[in-house]
C-alpha cells in the first residue's frame, strides 16, 4: 500500500455548478487558502456524456488546465456515481429495487444496482473514455474510483440481483446440498432442491424474517457486488495510467456498515476515506479518533487520506450545528495525528443550488472574508509548514480492537436473546473507555493472522459472535505465544454460518481460553444492573460456570445472581480475561485501567487530551482548552 507521499489539502471540486469566472476566482482563493489537491468530476456523467456514447469532455479539459496551471493537483474522478436521467429513463432496470420490491426513483443520486449489466458496460465506457483521455495528463495526481460505494443503496432485490447473487452463491458452494448445510434450510421447510429455487431475502411474512444464513450470504454478496465495480473501474484505469495511485472514497463511520473495508482495502493503492461528525455529540472527538484508527486498520497501519468531512455544518443531520470556532483544526489535527496524509473536504464552493446548498464548504455563501475560510486557510498553511509529518505513519499502538463488518450484520439480525445488543454502540463504547484512560488502540479484523495480533500486548474481543474454526485457532495461538486477550460475552457464539457451537457457549474460547461454562443468557431486567465488585452493568447478564477461571466479580443485582460475571485466567504468562456482561463506561474505564497496568501498558493523555505520535512528531490535542500543539522531539 501506498503512503502518498505528502500532506493533502483540499477537497471535492464541482466546477460544473458555476459559470466559467468563478473558475479563475476559484483557483486564485485556493492558492490563497493553501489548497494542493482537488477530486474533480465525481457527479460529473450527466455533465460529460450528455445523451448515450456522445461525450463532452471541453469543459472539462479546461477545468484541468485551469487547475494545472494553478499548480493544483487533481484526484480525477470517474464520474460514475450518479447515473443520468437518459440511461435510467432507457433502461430501468439501472435502477435498484428495495427490501419491499419497489423500483426506487432517478433524482437523487448513486440510483443503480451493482447487478445491472447496462449499468456496468455504460460506467465502464464511460471510465473507458475518461481514463484513456487524461491517463497520461500531468495535472492528475490519484484516481477516485467512484464515490462512496453503497452509501444511499447497498442491497438490490432484483431479478438480475437475484441471478448474479446465485452466480456468487455457485463460486462459494460446491453445491445446492453444501448451501442447505450451511444455512440450516431443514429448519421451516426451506430447503432447496435446485439453485434457481433461490431468492435474495426480500420482505417474508410479518413475524418472520429470511433464513440467517441467506441473509449473511445476501450481505456478503452485496459488499462484493460493488466490489467488482470497483475492480472493474479501477482496471481500466490502470490500461491507461500505470503509475499514479487508484483509490475509492470508504466511509468509516459509527453505522456505517454495507461494504466490508477490511476486504476492500486489499484492492486499493492507497486507503482514503470519508467522516462526518454527529455535531450534536460533545465528545464526537472520541468517534473521529476511533474512526481514523479505524481506517489505519484497513490501510494495515499505513499511511491513508482523509478524503471528506466538512468546514463547518453538513445539511444531512436533523439539526445541523456549524463547527465551534478551532474545532476544524483540531478536528483536522486529530486526523492527521492518527494518519491522514492531510485534511480534505466537501466541497470546495458551496453549492447555490441542489439539496446540499446549505451544507458548509471551504468557501461558503457568505465568501471568502468569513470565519470558516480563515480557519481553513490557517489549517492550508499549517499542513504546508509540516511537510516531513507525511514521512512517518502513526505509531503502533500496543492494545488491538478486533472489528469485523460481519459481526455487525451478524447482529443487525432479528430473534437474538435481546434486541438491545448494538455492535457499533459497544465497540464505540470499549473505545471510548481506553480514549479516555490515554491508552492508544488500533484496529485488527477478525481474520487477522497471527503475526498481526503478535504485535499487540493486547487484543480485545467485543462482541466477536461467529469466528470460523481456523479463526478460533489463532486466538489460541496468540495467547499460547503470551498475547493477553479481553473476551466479551456472545463472542464465539457460532460459526461464520450463524451455526451455535453446542456445549456450553462461547466455544473452546470461552470454555478453554477464558475458563469459564456459559449456561443461559439473561439479558437484564430494569433496575437490574451491578456485580459484586461495585461495578455498573447494562443489557445482558448470563448463567455460568467457573472452570477454571479467578472470578474478579459475580451478578448480585440479576436473575443470576452469584454466577461468575467478571473473570481472569492465567496461561503461563498469558491472561484471559471474559467479561459476561456489558460494563457501564465508567466500570470499563476502571476495568480497562486495571489490565493496562497490569500489563505495563503506557498510557498518555486522557480525559479531554489526545496524544499521538508519528515518529518524532508528537501531536497534543487538548479537546476541552481547544488547543494543538506539534512538537519535534
Ligand atoms: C458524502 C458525499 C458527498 C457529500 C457529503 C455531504 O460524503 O460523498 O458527495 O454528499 O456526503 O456530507
Amino acid at each position: 500500500m501506498l503512503n502518498l507521499g505528502k500532506l493533502h489539502f483540499g477537497g471535492d471540486y464541482n466546477p460544473e455548478q458555476w459559470p466559467r469566472e468563478v473558475w479563475k476566482q476559484d483557483i486564485e482563493l485556493m492558492q490563497r487558502a493553501g489548497v494542493n489537491l482537488v477530486s474533480l468530476g465525481i457527479f460529473s456523467w450527466a455533465k460529460i456524456e450528455r445523451k448515450d456514447g456522445e461525450y463532452h469532455f471541453d469543459w472539462l479539459d479546461e477545468a484541468i488546465e485551469l487547475l494545472h496551471q494553478g499548480g493544483i493537483a487533481i484526484d480525477m474522478a470517474t464520474a460514475t456515481a450518479s447515473p443520468p436521467a437518459w440511461l435510467t429513463k432507457a433502461h430501468p432496470d439501472v435502477l435498484p429495487i428495495n427490501f419491499d420490491g419497489v423500483r426506487l426513483s432517478h433524482g437523487g443520486r448513486q440510483q443503480y444496482s451493482p447487478a445491472s449489466k447496462v449499468y456496468q458496460q455504460k460506467a465502464a465506457a464511460l471510465v473507458e473514455q475518461i481514463a484513456k483521455r487524461y491517463g497520461n495528463n500531468p495535472a492528475i495526481e490519484m484516481w477516485h474510483v467512484n464515490n462512496e460505494y453503497g452509501c444511499h443503496s447497498p442491497y438490490c432485490y432484483s431479478e438480475q440481483s437475484r441471478q448474479a447473487f446465485i452466480e456468487w452463491l455457485q463460486k462459494k458452494y460446491a453445491s445446492i446440498e453444501e448451501l442447505n448445510a450451511a444455512w440450516g434450510t431443514d429448519f421451516w421447510s426451506q430447503r432447496y432442491y435446485d439453485w434457481d429455487e433461490l431468492v435474495v431475502p426480500k420482505r417474508t411474512p410479518d413475524g418472520t424474517h429470511p433464513n440467517p444464513g441467506q441473509q449473511m450470504d445476501f450481505k456478503r454478496y452485496s459488499s462484493d457486488a460493488h466490489l467488482e465495480l470497483f475492480k472493474m473501474e479501477r482496471d481500466i484505469i490502470r490500461k491507461y495510467d500505470q503509475k499514479r495511485p487508484i483509490t475509492t472514497n470508504f466511509m468509516s463511520m459509527k453505522f456505517t456498515y454495507a461494504m466490508d473495508y477490511f476486504k476492500w482495502a486489499k484492492e486499493m493503492d492507497f486507503v482514503s476515506t470519508d467522516h462526518y461528525l454527529a455535531q450534536h455529540d460533545p465528545l464526537n472527538h472520541i468517534d473521529l479518533a476511533q474512526q481514523a484508527d479505524l481506517t489505519r486498520g484497513f490501510a494495515d497501519g499505513k499511511q491513508w487520506l482523509l478524503m471528506e468531512h466538512s468546514t463547518s455544518a453538513v445539511n444531512w443531520q436533523p439539526r445541523n450545528y456549524a463547527k465551534t470556532p478551532g474545532q476544524e483544526f483540531r478536528n483536522s489535527a486529530s486526523f492527521v495525528a492518527r494518519g491522514s496524509q492531510g485534511s480534505m473536504y466537501f466541497q470546495w464552493r458551496q453549492s447555490q443550488a441542489g439539496s446540499e446548498r446549505f451544507h458548509s464548504a471551504l468557501v461558503p455563501h457568505a465568501g471568502s472574508d468569513t470565519r470558516v475560510f480563515r480557519e481553513v486557510s490557517e489549517l492550508g498553511a499549517w499542513l504546508k509548514s509540516n511537510p516531513d509529518v507525511a514521512n512517518y505513519p502513526t505509531d503502533q499502538a500496543n492494545v488491538a480492537i478486533v472489528y469485523d463488518y460481519e459481526q455487525f450484520w451478524a447482529l443487525m439480525q432479528a430473534n437474538l436473546p435481546t434486541q438491545d445488543i448494538n455492535y457499533a454502540e459497544t465497540v464505540a463504547k470499549w473505545y471510548r473507555a481506553m480514549w479516555e484512560n490515554g491508552t492508544r488502540v488500533d484496529f485488527v479484523p477478525a481474520d487477522a493472522s497471527l503475526e498481526t495480533l503478535s504485535k499487540y500486548e493486547l487484543v480485545l474481543m467485543p462482541l466477536v459472535h461467529m469466528l470460523s474454526e481456523q479463526e478460533e485457532r489463532v486466538f489460541h495461538d496468540y495467547v499460547a505465544q503470551g498475547g493477553n486477550l479481553v473476551v466479551s460475552y456472545f463472542t464465539n457464539t457460532a460459526d461464520r454460518t450463524l451455526r451455535v457451537k453446542l456445549g456450553g457457549y462461547g466455544g473452546k474460547l470461552v470454555k478453554e481460553l477464558a475458563g469459564v461454562y456459559v449456561e443461559e443468557f439473561y439479558p437484564l431486567r430494569e433496575g437490574q444492573g451491578a456485580l459484586s465488585n461495585g461495578y455498573k452493568i447494562e443489557l445482558w447478564s448470563e448463567l455460568t460456570r467457573n472452570l477454571s477461571a479467578d472470578v474478579i466479580a459475580k451478578f448480585v443485582e440479576s436473575d443470576v445472581d452469584g454466577s461468575p460475571a467478571l473473570t481472569v485466567k492465567s496461561h503461563g504468562s498469558s491472561k484471559v480475561w471474559y467479561q459476561g456482561t456489558e460494563l457501564k463506561l465508567g466500570s470499563q474505564r476502571k476495568f480497562f485501567k486495571s489490565i493496562t497496568k497490569e500489563l505495563g501498558i503506557e498510557s498518555e493523555g486522557g480525559e479531554s487530551t489526545e496524544v499521538v505520535r508519528r515518529g518524532p512528531y508528537k501531536f497534543e490535542i487538548d479537546h476541552e482548552k481547544n488547543k494543538v500543539k506539534l512538537r519535534n522531539n
